[in-house]
């Protein structure tokens, strides 16, 4: 009988076969450790030479770090090993023995030489369970919007406007002549199309990779990395804002009740992320800056927050914070001013503890036709392509508010890791985009 290490509880004392791959090794005389991973989970396999063939023995002992195995063996338990269980060895198919030399071993690598092998570095346990978490994340995602009656819209890549400003679009040329427009632009967001999902579905969320050509080798920027957009109907700056902070409850929340074993392999500190409950600390634009300039930064009133400026307020607390009401003129064309303080867009940035710095924006949108005609104008933006969005506020045009979450931010803060490169199967950064 076949099956998976995370179902081996229900198997101790039976003779069960596992389909996988041999990390690592050691062999003392008549035993032999075997080190087997699945994808499912980690367990040693520990052979004695009476148990086995000689032409298996011979096989074990030539084996090689990586080689694909098919193992079968009497399941047991066993308090001292991490899984909790251990394996007799019975059989060992080697299904591919692997070539000598693989190239991530158990000494330090720098990160360019991880990066350049990432395809293989994936298989390591950290980048397993940062895969692992981030599949939840998403999961939890999903099953928050789901059970709160947003239906999943799925927004255009090929797009042909900028939806957050025209300094990092990635441009390609399109079907020129009779046949289409000339240029087209990888997505930013999905937003101004989830604008027009929302007419018609009342509340919609989109979830997909999204492009940026930022000139910033930072450890939070990709040039590549997953969005997730979320808009109502009816709904305005102050609700936005409190929908944010429910689903980064339940994200933290899924995290540490279905990840435990993931965030122990990555040393998290998890009472840290325990602390994630709402009410968030919610600070204007105004006080952010004092509060900065308390702290000893010489930020101007109307500048935007840079990521020293986010890390250095972001530690003076142990919950996700709200940034609201920055000024306008910093801001996107879309957003709706506030009606106390014209200067002011009603939006808001949400950024996570222990330095992390921002991981969601999001603001209520201008709902006016005449006014975003004008906005448009200000920004300096062509009208003309513009002319769909527009017209959302012409046939019943609404309120509303929306959101979008960087879901590679996420999975850093929540995984504790430095850098966002490790969150993402194949990053893309401005100096790299292999494998
Ligand atoms: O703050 P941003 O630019 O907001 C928007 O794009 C809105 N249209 C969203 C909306 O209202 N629907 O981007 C949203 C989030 C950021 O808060 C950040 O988490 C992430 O996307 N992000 C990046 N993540 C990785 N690499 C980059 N270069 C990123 N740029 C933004
Ligand atoms: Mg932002």
């Amino acid at each position: 009988m076949k099956t998976t290490v995370s179902q081996i509880s229900a198997h101790v004392g039976e003779e069960i076969e596992f389909r996988g791959w041999c990390y690592n090794f050691r062999s003392s005389g008549k035993i032999f450790f075997l080190q087997f991973r699945d994808g499912s989970g980690r367990v040693q396999v520990v052979y004695s030479k009476a148990d086995l063939s000689d032409d298996q023995w011979e096989a074990l002992q030539s084996i090689r770090l990586e080689s694909s195995v098919i193992v079968s063996g009497l399941v047991k338990e066993d308090s001292r090993s991490p899984s909790g269980f251990e394996i007799e060895g019975k059989g060992i198919d080697i299904v591919h023995l692997a070539e000598e030399g693989y190239p991530i071993g158990k000494k330090e690598h720098g990160p360019d030489f991880l990066l350049d092998n990432r395809h293989l570095w994936l298989r390591s346990e950290s980048q397993w369970a940062v895969q692992r978490i981030r599949d939840q994340i998403i999961s939890s995602t999903y099953n928050y919007f789901h059970e709160n009656g947003f239906v999943k819209f799925d927004t255009p890549i090929l797009t042909p406007t900028a939806c957050e400003g025209t300094t990092e679009l990635f441009e390609m040329d399109y079907f020129s002549g009779e046949e289409g427009d000339s240029k087209a632009y990888l997505a930013q967001s999905g937003q101004l199309y989830l604008e027009a999902g929302i007419m018609s579905l009342g509340k919609a969320f989109d979830f997909g990779p999204v492009f940026r050509a930022e000139k910033s080798k930072t450890r939070r920027h990709l040039t590549e990395f997953w969005m997730m957009d979320a808009e109502a109907a009816y709904v305005e700056h102050k609700e936005n804002m409190e929908v944010q902070e429910a689903l980064i409850c339940r994200i933290v929340k899924d995290a540490l009740e279905k990840c435990a074993y993931e965030l122990k392999v990555l040393e998290r500190d998890t009472e840290a992320l325990g602390k994630v409950q709402a009410p968030f600390p919610r600070l204007t634009h105004a006080e952010a800056i004092a509060k900065l300039r308390e702290l000893g930064s010489d930020i101007g009133d109307k500048d935007d927050l840079g990521a020293d400026d986010e890390t250095m307020l972001t530690k003076q607390y142990d919950k996700p914070i709200f940034i609201e009401k920055y000024p306008a003129e910093v801001k996107a064309f879309y957003m709706k001013r506030d009606p106390e303080n014209e200067g002011l867009a009603l939006n808001n940035d949400l950024l996570a503890p222990e330095g992390y710095g921002e991981i969601i924006g999001g603001s209520q949108r201008e709902d006016d036709y005449e006014t975003l005609m004008k906005r448009i104008a200000e920004h300096n933006l062509d009208p003309e392509p513009f002319q769909w969005y527009v017209d959302l506020r012409r046939y019943g045009s609404v309120p509303h508010s929306g959101f979008g979450y960087g879901l590679e931010r996420i999975v850093g803060w929540v995984c504790g890791l430095h850098h966002v490169r490790e969150t993402i199967p194949f990053p893309r950064l401005i100096n790299r985009i292999t494998p």
